[in-house]
């Protein structure tokens, strides 16, 4: 994408990578199998689960000697995870896990993952190589507003900017006027946080009078939740720096599974030397080949603690080839198959109404602040776009931008919703991951 000239060119320098992100892809593969045969094993030998799983399906370890008979091992749902609550996929003794996460979850027991030692030291390595390969450098200062704690975000994002040799802010979220005084102050020049929140933190810059293309920062790192190009072109306009991605999930390691190179911001390098990925057929669980859209599923292949064979992400994508580095690439993560919402037939992304919303004819007067709110009009669902206008737009304005945003869904995505332009500050606003979808439908 291109970028206004007086942003700084932030490719790679000479010595800056590991050798592994340039490698030969013939090498790649040789150390993946050789690899993957050790992380099978270790599943095997070590968690219950695996074994009863493959022993059911009439597999056994030493059937994977190539990268595809990793096609023939069962997946791994979040279900097992639950269903081994809390250290039942655990592959080493407790005492030798250092550090544990969770994610909550939208229902009953949170899903609880575990590190060794070298698990944590692998997973700085990843988040060091996904921040450099954003553009960041020994020396910058980073301020780190995802969330601390037992997500994965906010530890994972601050010692990989400690082990890549920056001096960290560890805010996380919350109190945003905290996190613009600190911005002024500090003069960061990288900032991890979630789109949304950003979006957030923005709208409080301007409330201060902070002028957002004025400050220190020259690289946005976001994830944790989707979020389109058209999201990307609306912070790097506002805040005058290039935004780039970065993708991960608790279950593989946390932040750092994937992320965007700043020279290419052609979608997220899979850091394969550490996670196997392939994509599904998520009715079939059916492999499909490179360039498909399905389902991503994830294998690691040098975790200790918790090795994780074959993991149903849900989240869909496609697997391209690499471009800035040797390694498949994944296109930026449309949604989850839990996030589609079937409204009388059609399927539906919340990324879908993000990108009408952020069209050229509307997005003057209608902010990326939206939710999808789903009720039950009778026996059928309705969906209703809660969107806030912009300061700067008058209400009529914004609710002709409404109304047009209406005929918009119904042209492209083919199905009728109601819009609700609100008032700035109308809509919801979280400090991590974002509500897109508000379901307040009764249970059949
Ligand atoms: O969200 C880890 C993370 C933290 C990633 C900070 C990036 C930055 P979980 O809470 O386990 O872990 O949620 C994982 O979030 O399966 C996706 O559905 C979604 N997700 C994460 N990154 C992206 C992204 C962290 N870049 C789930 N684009 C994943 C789209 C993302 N969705």
């Amino acid at each position: 994408m291109e970028r206004e000239d007086d942003v700084e060119d932030l490719s790679p320098r000479p010595g800056d990578l590991d050798p592994v992100e340039t490698c030969s892809v013939d090498e790649l593969r040789a150390l993946q199998t050789e690899r993957l045969r050790w992380s099978a094993r270790h599943a095997y030998d070590h968690v219950p689960h695996y074994r009863a799983a493959w022993d059911a399906a009439g597999v056994h370890p030493d059937d994977v000697r190539e990268l595809g008979d990793l096609a023939r091992l069962p997946f791994t749902a979040k279900a097992d995870l639950r269903d081994n609550y809390p250290f039942g996929m655990f592959a080493v003794p407790r005492e030798e896990v250092s550090r544990v996460h969770a994610s909550s979850g939208t229902t009953g027991k949170p899903t609880v993952v575990g590190y060794t030692r070298r698990d944590l030291d692998t997973w700085a390595d990843v988040v060091a190589r996904s921040i450099r390969a954003a553009g960041g450098r020994r020396g910058h200062v980073l301020h780190n507003a995802y969330g601390y704690g037992l997500f994965t975000g906010g530890l994972g994002a601050h010692y990989g900017a400690e082990r890549l040799g920056c001096t960290v802010v560890p805010v996380s979220g919350g109190m945003t006027e905290r996190q613009v005084q600190l911005i002024t102050d500090f003069r960061p020049d990288l900032i991890m946080v979630t789109p949304s929140y950003m979006l957030s933190i923005i709208d409080e810059m301007e409330r201060q009078g902070v002028d957002p293309r004025s400050t220190s920062l020259q690289v946005g790192i976001f994830g944790a939740e989707p979020w389109t190009n058209d999201m990307r072109r609306e912070m790097e306009q506002r805040l005058d720096m290039h935004a780039v991605d970065i993708y991960g999930l608790s279950e593989v390691i946390g932040p750092g599974v994937a992320s965007e190179c700043v020279e290419t911001k052609d979608g997220l390098t899979v850091w394969e030397d550490h996670f196997y990925p392939e994509v599904i057929d998520p009715v079939t669980g059916e492999v499909l080949p490179d360039g498909e859209e399905g389902e991503l599923v994830l294998t690691s292949l040098t975790k200790e603690a918790m090795p994780i064979i074959r993991y149903r992400t849900r989240d869909l994508t496609r697997l391209l080839p690499g471009t800035a580095r040797t390694m498949r690439r994944i296109e930026k993560i449309t949604g989850r198959t839990d996030d589609m919402i079937i409204l009388r037939g059609v399927n539906l992304f919340p990324t879908q109404i993000e990108e009408l919303i952020l069209d050229s004819t509307l997005t003057a007067a209608l902010s990326p602040h939206f939710q999808c709110v789903l009720d039950r009009d009778g026996n059928l669902d309705a969906m209703t776009v809660l969107v806030e206008r912009r300061e700067a737009a008058s209400p009529e304005v914004a609710a002709e931008a409404g109304r047009e945003l209406r005929r918009l869904v119904k042209a492209s995505i083919g199905v009728t919703v109601a819009v609700d332009v609100v008032a700035p500050d109308g809509v919801e606003r979280s400090v991590g991951k974002m509500r897109r979808i508000v379901d307040r439908r009764p249970p059949r």
